[in-house]
């Protein structure tokens, strides 16, 4: 048991950044997920009590919270997940925290379809960070080696034109 809870912790501790998968499950978090926080939540390892309160001992890293629903709670009193989740990381350090919510998923296929769309274009906005500039960077390389490679084209076809002409007065001449 504590081989486990030890894994669990070495785990986080090596993470710079850290994906959570969070479904709703009758207005909670999964009792699998608080059995992991349950884990990795120990005193003097994870956190450590102070005279002027609980210090989290896991700083340093982003945390990527994927919360999934039937229903749709977030930004309402009705959500309960993302106040419990956010209040426990920040308990063990860690407070640089994105949830990106995919919700109305039981509702109908078109308020299913609107939460994924919503949920991509959150993503897509996170990626304007780091990783997003450096995939940017990779796109705007792509381009410049897509143009050169046309212009190399247009030179060959050039040159192809050249040679034709200029066997063709060889040819002529020869004629
Ligand atoms: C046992 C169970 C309980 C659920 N309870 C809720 C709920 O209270 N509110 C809600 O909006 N969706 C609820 N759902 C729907 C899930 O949040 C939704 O299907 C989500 O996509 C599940 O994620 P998963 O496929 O990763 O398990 C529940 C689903 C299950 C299986």
């Amino acid at each position: 048991m504590i081989e486990h809870s030890d894994a669990l912790i070495d785990e986080l501790r090596r993470a710079d950044a850290i994906v959570l998968g969070l479904p709703m499950y009758n207005f909670g978090l999964p009792s699998t997920l608080k059995a992991y926080f349950d884990h990795v939540a120990r005193a003097g390892v994870t956190f450590r009590y102070t005279e002027k309160g609980a210090v989290g001992l896991l700083t340093g890293k982003e945390v990527y919270v994927f919360s999934a629903r039937g229903g749709l709670y977030a930004g309402t009193s009705r959500d309960t997940q993302t106040p419990y989740v956010r209040d426990i990381l920040a308990f063990l350090g860690m407070d640089d925290i994105e949830f990106i919510y995919t919700e109305g998923l039981a509702i109908s296929e078109a308020s299913k379809q609107q939460g994924i769309a919503r949920a991509h274009a959150e993503i897509n906005q996170l990626l304007g960070s780091p990783l997003g500039r450096e995939g940017q960077d990779q796109s705007a390389q792509a381009q410049r080696d897509k143009q050169r490679d046309e212009e190399d084209a247009d030179l060959e076809r050039r040159d192809r034109r050249l040679v034709a002409v200029m066997g063709a007065r060889r040819t002529s001449e020869l004629l």
